[in-house]
């Protein structure tokens, strides 16, 4: 770990190394991602309102790598993600490698000698202080001082291309993005449809869990049915929390319209993964999401901004719409699907836990 100007960087691999409140700042910027981004080095704002994630394809090889990407993260006043793709042509390029290092790092005795050589080299000499962080002035260098080994990578890296390192717009750089998700709970005059349609079908024993319940329509609906039925919402009912429950019990549970309101899709596969370990094998999910038409319909008539992989509405929260095909995938993480129902504007499935 090393401080410039009061700014924190640090390696990933020497996160165990670094103060608990700069790993902690760090935590909570990669959680308030919307997707996967690849990263080797951290900075911590002086101010620690905001957290840079760097990418530097050649830091295990070479002493000065270059800077291929990065996501400025701001934590405070509305979270804000901007992403950056560096210049190829000539990067910012690190020095000192051995200071930003888990200090058992087995390169670091190399890399503090090479920085030795450099000294006494002159390289970073006051006259060359202020180009000496772009490559091609730092290359140029190397080959006048005859340091080759030295030289940093020529070669270009292509940007990510996975979906889930999804890049940002630049109208989404500009915009604050605080996500509201419990403003997509509406308040119902009745019953939801796919609680209705369980109902109907019979999918529904007691205990049921009604998981991400909103305003609590469903619950009450189930409860004057004489079935006992516990709510739990982050935001409406966070009590009590699923992790407290006796699962021998329950027998249903619900999760209707969650995983589409859900912006992160790692957070949305870790929460199938929870239901999964708590719930019991007979146990079955009712899972209902809005349907992909619906969602790129309304996204296109009100003008909606897309996010990672679904939309940002007018109301600042954020909605994703499925396909059938993507609902069965859930299956692959949760268990086996035993039916669906497709309607209007959304999908229900329902899953057998099973092992
Ligand atoms: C569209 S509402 C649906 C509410 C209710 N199930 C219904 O159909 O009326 C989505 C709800 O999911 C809740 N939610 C958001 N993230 C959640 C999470 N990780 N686990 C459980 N619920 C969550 C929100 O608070 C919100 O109340």
């Amino acid at each position: 770990m090393k401080k410039v100007f009061g700014n924190i960087y640090f390696a990933t691999e020497s996160l165990n190394e670094v103060p608990k409140e700069v790993r902690k700042l760090y935590r909570q910027a990669v959680s308030l991602l919307p997707f996967r981004f690849r990263h080797n080095i951290v900075k911590i704002a002086r101010d620690k309102k905001s957290v840079t994630l760097l990418y530097y394809p050649h830091l295990e090889t070479h002493a000065h790598p270059y800077l291929a990407e990065s996501v400025f993260i701001q934590l405070v006043d509305g979270i804000r993600v901007k992403k950056r793709i560096e210049n190829t042509n000539n990067p910012v390029i690190l020095h000192r490698l051995e200071t930003f290092l888990s200090t058992k790092n087995p390169r670091i005795s190399y890399l503090k000698q090479l920085t030795k050589k450099e000294e006494a080299l002159g390289m970073y000499a006051k006259e060359h202080l202020h180009f000496i962080g772009r490559r091609k002035y730092w290359n140029n260098l190397c080959k006048k001082v005859g340091l080759l080994e030295a030289m940093a990578p020529e070669t270009v890296t292509s940007p990510t291309v996975d979906p889930q390192l999804h890049l940002l717009t630049n109208k989404e750089n500009s915009k604050l993005i605080l996500i509201k998700r419990e403003a997509t709970a509406i308040n119902r005059k009745k019953p939801s449809l796919p609680t209705r349609w369980a109902f109907k079908k019979g999918y529904i024993k007691p205990v049921v869990l009604d998981w991400g319940c909103g305003k609590g329509k469903d619950v009450n609906w189930l409860k004057a049915k004489g079935i006992k039925t516990i709510g739990y919402d982050p935001y409406y009912k966070p009590e009590p929390k699923p992790s407290s429950l006796d699962f021998s019990q329950i027998q249903t549970i619900l999760l209707n319209y969650v995983l589409n309101v859900i912006e992160k899709p790692l957070e949305r596969e870790d929460l199938l993964k929870t239901i999964k370990k708590l719930a019991m094998p007979a146990t079955l999910v009712v899972i209902a999401v809005r349907s992909k038409q619906e969602i790129i319909h309304q996204a296109r008539s009100n003008g909606w901004q897309t996010y990672a992989d679904g939309f940002i509405t007018s109301k600042n929260t954020f909605q994703k719409g499925f396909t059938l095909e993507e609902l069965k995938k859930i299956g692959k993480v949760l268990g086996r699907l035993v039916d669906a129902f497709e309607f209007s504007g959304g999908i229900v499935g329902v899953f057998s836990v099973g092992r």
